[in-house]
């Protein structure tokens, strides 16, 4: 049975960059505050109204295409994770389709938050390994700006969302020694409205109303302390458990990427774990939480700068809404 393995990859962040000082024109922030807390110094946003996370996707694919030599009309599927979709339906992978020009195969769009790029990974390696699909476009991709909260509750929030895309094309190896050597994902119900966006609703009648919009529930809402911990707990759990399914242990792994939400936690989860920081890659003082798009957009930064190796032993793991958690174990 073939594995999944990353043939090439690719990333787009907008052009306009938002400082830590910028924010202060609308929360009761600072930048030593965001500094410390989160490690976050800057992060991109679109211009607002003129690219949906689609945009950001089409441009992180032509990427990943051009660096594989491949052409669009080679892809036979595409899984799209997000919790921005450019539109409440259809989901934002048709709308990529469209860009890409490649009609007729299926897009699968995946809502599981932080999350989704693992669990749009396991489900492209499954394709692959039954020889569903050859070539698998896996995308994370997110538009945050314009759905921040503006006013005094967004603060938390808003401080800590970017925009951004990464893809992966990944294909078929029939090497043992390399490709996705196997992904654990979990969710847990329980917490879903720990960090959740309430309205509008197909939950609710009406679905949103002038007084929900009044009172701030379209948008995103966080308690981030009981996410925090809940955060280091699963990822710590998943890593091992991955580890574990290979008679492996934290001595083992090369280089670990974890989502970006706060490098706080990466840095609790790095201890625990005994990793030095050479074995460790963050990039959340530059881009902020993107959700979807932060593994793909690290991975890619560490092809690109030769700390992601043939044979180096890759674990990726994550956390979020939902709540859902998981990791992955790839042989690069
Ligand atoms: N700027 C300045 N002060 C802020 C602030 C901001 N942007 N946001 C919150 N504060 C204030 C709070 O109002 C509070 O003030 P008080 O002590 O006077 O009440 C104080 O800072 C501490 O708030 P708290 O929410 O306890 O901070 P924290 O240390 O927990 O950090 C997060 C907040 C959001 C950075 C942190 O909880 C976090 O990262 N949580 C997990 C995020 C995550 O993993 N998400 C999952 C994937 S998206």
């Amino acid at each position: 049975m073939p594995r999944a393995e990353f043939i090439s990859t690719g990333f787009y962040v907008p052009e306009r960059v938002v400082t830590n000082d910028e924010l202060r024109q609308w929360w009761d922030t600072s930048d030593q505050w965001i500094r410390e807390r989160t490690g976050i110094k800057q992060r991109y946003w679109v211009e607002p109204g003129k690219q949906g996370g689609s945009d950001l996707a089409l441009e992180a694919t032509r990427m990943a295409l051009e660096r594989a030599d491949m052409d669009a009309s080679e892809l036979d599927c595409i899984i799209y994770a997000t919790l921005s979709p450019d539109y409440f339906f259809p989901g934002s992978g048709v709308y990529l389709q469209r860009k890409l020009g490649v009609f007729g195969i299926p897009a699968l769009d995946i809502r599981n938050q932080c999350t989704g790029f693992l669990y749009g990974l396991a489900v492209a390696d499954a394709w692959i390994r039954t020889r569903q699909y050859r070539r698998i476009l896996l995308v994370g991709a997110e538009v945050h700006s314009t759905g921040l909260d503006f006013g005094p509750a967004g603060r938390d929030l808003g401080v800590l969302f970017g925009d951004g895309a990464g893809v992966a094309i990944l294909g078929p190896t029939d090497a043992d020694d390399r490709g996705v050597l196997s992904t654990h994902l979990f969710a847990d119900g329980r917490y879903a409205e720990l960090l959740w966006c309430e309205s509008d609703a197909s939950a609710r009648f009406p679905r949103i109303s002038h007084q929900d919009l009044d009172e701030g529930r379209q948008y995103a809402r966080m308690q981030g302390r009981e996410v925090f911990k809940h955060a280091v707990a699963r990822m710590m759990e998943s890593v091992l458990a991955a580890l574990g399914a290979h008679g492996l242990g934290p001595g083992d792994v090369d280089l670990l990427i974890a989502h970006q939400a706060n490098l706080r936690i990466n840095e609790v989860v790095q201890r625990q774990l005994d990793l030095r920081d050479d074995r460790v890659y963050n990039n959340i003082d530059r881009y902020g939480n993107t959700t979807a798009a932060t593994i793909p957009i690290a991975i890619d930064e560490c092809v690109q700068s030769g700390r992601l190796r043939r044979g180096t032993l890759l674990v990726l793991t994550a956390f979020g809404s939902g709540f859902t958690w998981g990791s992955a174990l790839v042989r690069w």
